[in-house]
C-alpha cells in the first residue's frame, strides 16, 4: 500500500526544523506541494523548500508569526496565490517557556497561550474559511480537507514548571475536539498528534547524556522519538487511508502515558 497525497496543498506551520521540518518532508514525499512556514529561521525554512524542490517537489518558504491575525491572513494569501488551493493544515508551531509558577511571567504566559493555542485557533480558522470556499474535490480527496493539530502528551499529563505549556496543549484538546464536532458534517475531518519526547531542538537538553537516561524511565519502550516517528503519522492522518478518523487525538510518545512508574507494581 503506497500513501499519495498527489495533487494536494498542506501548509505546515512551525516547519524551519523539528516536527515541523520532518511533517514537510513527508508530505512533500508522498507527492503534496508544501508550503512551509516559519517564524524568524527563513535560512532553514528555505533550504528545505529548495531540497525537496531539487527533489522533483513543489515548495515554499513563507514567513509569518502565527499568533498575529493579520500575518496568518498573509500566509493563507500567499499559500493561495502560489498553489491556488488548500487540502492539509498542519498546524505545528510551539514553544515553551518553562518557570516555577510563582516566578512565572505573564509575557511568558501570555507567549506561549498566543503560539501554542491562539496560533492554532487562527490557522484552523483560516483553513476551514479556504475548505469552505473550495468545496469538495471529487478525485482528490474523499474529505473536504484535512487539519492535523500538533499537541502533545501535556494535554493530559500535568506537568510541573511548564503550566502555560501544558494549558495551551490541554486547549489545543479541547479546540480540536470542537472543530471536529462543529465541521464534520462539511466532509472536514480534524484530529490531532500527541507526541511525546521527541528528539528535537524543544528538548535537546533532556534527551542527551545522564538526562537522557532519566528521560528514558519514562519511556516504556525504551527509546526517545525521532521526528519521523510524527512525520510518518501526520502523512496517514492527511491521506484518505485515516478518512474515517475524526476528533481523535493520535498519542505517539513511547508509552509515555501509560503511568510507567507502575510498571513494577506501583
Ligand atoms: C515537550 C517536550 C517533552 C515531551 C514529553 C513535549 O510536548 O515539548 O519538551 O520532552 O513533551 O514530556
Amino acid at each position: 500500500m503506497r500513501i499519495s497525497l498527489q495533487g494536494q496543498v498542506a501548509l505546515v506551520t512551525g516547519a524551519s526544523s523539528g516536527l515541523g521540518a520532518a511533517a514537510a518532508r513527508a508530505l512533500a514525499s508522498a507527492g503534496a506541494s508544501v508550503v512551509i512556514n516559519y517564524h524568524s529561521q527563513a535560512e532553514p525554512a528555505e533550504a528545505l523548500a529548495a531540497e525537496i524542490v531539487a527533489e522533483g517537489g513543489q515548495a515554499i518558504a513563507v514567513g509569518a508569526d502565527i499568533s498575529q491575525e493579520d500575518q496568518v491572513e498573509r500566509l493563507f494569501a500567499q499559500t493561495l496565490s502560489r498553489f491556488g488551493q488548500l487540502d492539509i493544515l498542519l498546524a505545528n508551531s510551539g514553544l515553551q517557556k518553562d518557570a516555577p509558577i510563582t516566578e512565572m511571567s505573564l509575557a511568558d504566559w501570555n507567549t506561549v497561550i498566543g503560539v501554542n493555542l491562539t496560533g492554532q485557533f487562527l490557522c484552523a480558522r483560516a483553513a476551514l474559511r479556504q475548505f469552505i470556499a473550495q468545496g469538495m474535490r471529487p478525485g482528490v480527496s474523499k474529505a473536504m480537507g484535512k487539519i492535523i493539530h500538533m499537541s502533545s502528551v501535556h494535554q493530559v499529563i500535568p506537568w510541573a514548571g511548564h503550566a502555560n505549556y501544558a494549558a495551551s496543549k490541554g486547549g489545543v484538546d479541547m479546540l480540536m475536539r470542537t472543530l471536529a464536532q462543529e465541521v464534520g458534517e462539511l466532509k472536514i475531518r480534524v484530529n490531532s498528534i500527541a507526541p511525546g519526547a521527541i528528539r528535537t531542538a524543544i528538548n535537546e537538553e533532556a534527551t542527551e547524556g545522564a538526562a537522557q537516561a532519566k528521560l528514558l524511565e519514562l519511556i516504556p519502550y525504551g527509546r526517545v522519538g525521532e521526528a519521523e516517528d510524527v512525520a510518518n503519522a501526520v502523512v496517514w492522518l492527511a491521506s484518505d487511508l485515516s478518512d474515517y478518523v475524526h476528533g481523535t487525538s493520535l498519542v505517539i510518545d513511547g508509552g509515555m502515558s501509560l503511568y510507567p512508574e507502575f510498571r513494577d507494581n506501583g
